[in-house]
């Protein structure tokens, strides 16, 4: 009795933080997809200072907490403008006009972010003995904003709040297009084809890198003129995919059912290939 009063107390926490509409974050699977295909990247020595950096609890698996940064974004409240970007209502991406917070702080969005957490794990600013920063938030932080900065609606239009004010059925339940993007899209095709849980999923993707993406993986790697990471580049790409797939078509209180899943999972797909297959190579470059 107490332990199945339990399990319904935390279905329904879960129901709660699934479906509330202002989280802004790939769910827990998509964050999980994409440090999962990261680890299996990871150079000898990049794995070893990953593992060395993640707390016990975590057993080694950097999957397990690839969502910490959204546990800890109430408690860390000056973290909440670092999980996206607002940009005006255009379809592109500027550093100088588009990275800042509410208060117009500069470098306060996601891209800010990846180029802060990837600098501190490289030692910038280190003192003779040790890191001005906790590096094993920052090893956190960098994992899950480099997911974050992969979902187009995370780099979209400040007025609807990257889709979280507009409203849409998601078949037939109530959604926001921010929340179908976040979630819907991946757990339907979970269920649909994966049988509802991640694993298949990620297998699926990481079989296309092997295959379908061959040729693109090198260009998703690098970044150019030796630079660590490249958020630029990936939120350039987040803006011109939200209005591309996840704006195109989308009006307050449309019925999403099959045609739009269907044309935007592999959008979501390739996103996903691409945010774990980068982030492995930025972790290979500050660990090498
Ligand atoms: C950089 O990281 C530090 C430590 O977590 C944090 O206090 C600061 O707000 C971060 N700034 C940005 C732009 O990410
Ligand atoms: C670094 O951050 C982690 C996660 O918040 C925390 O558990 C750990 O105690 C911190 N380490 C130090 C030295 O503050
Ligand atoms: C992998 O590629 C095949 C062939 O294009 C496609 O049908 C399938 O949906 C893709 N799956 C994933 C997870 O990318
Ligand atoms: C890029 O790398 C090359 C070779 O490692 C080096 O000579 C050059 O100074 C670097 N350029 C910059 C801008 O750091």
């Amino acid at each position: 009795m107490k332990a199945t009063g339990c399990y319904v107390v935390t279905l329904a926490f879960l129901a709660f933080m699934l479906g509330c509409p202002h989280i802004r974050a790939w769910g827990i699977d998509g964050h999980l997809t994409i440090c999962k295909i990261a680890q299996s990247r990871l150079s000898k020595a990049a794995e070893a200072a990953v593992k060395g950096l993640l707390p016990a609890q975590a057993e080694g698996d950097l999957g397990s907490m690839c969502s910490w940064a959204d546990r800890v974004r109430f408690r860390y409240h000056w973290s909440a403008p670092l999980h996206f970007i607002n940009t005006p209502h255009l379809c592109s991406f500027k550093y100088s006009r588009d990275c800042k917070d509410a208060d117009g702080v500069a470098d306060r969005c996601v891209a800010g972010a990846v180029n802060n957490y990837t600098s501190q794990l490289l030692g910038h600013g280190r003192g003779a003995s040790e890191s001005d920063y906790n590096q094993t938030e920052a090893l956190l932080f960098l994992s899950h904003f480099m997911g974050d900065i992969h979902q187009p609606l995370h780099v979209s239009f400040a007025d609807d709040k990257g889709g979280n004010t507009i409203d849409v059925r998601w078949y037939r339940r109530k959604s926001v297009l921010h929340h179908v993007w976040d979630a819907d899209i991946i757990e339907t095709a979970e269920e649909r084809y994966y049988d509802s849980a991640p694993d298949g999923l990620i297998e699926a993707i990481q079989q296309n890198i092997t295959s379908k993406w061959q040729d693109e993986v090198e260009k998703w790697e690098s970044c150019g003129r030796n630079k660590t990471a490249c958020p630029d580049v990936y939120a350039s790409e987040g803006i011109q995919a939200a209005c591309q797939w996840a704006y195109k078509g989308v009006r307050e209180n449309s019925v999403l059912e099959d045609d739009y899943f269907l044309s935007r999972l592999p959008v979501i797909y390739k996103r996903l290939a691409q945010g774990g297959v980068r982030l492995a190579s930025v972790l290979n470059r500050i660990f090498e």
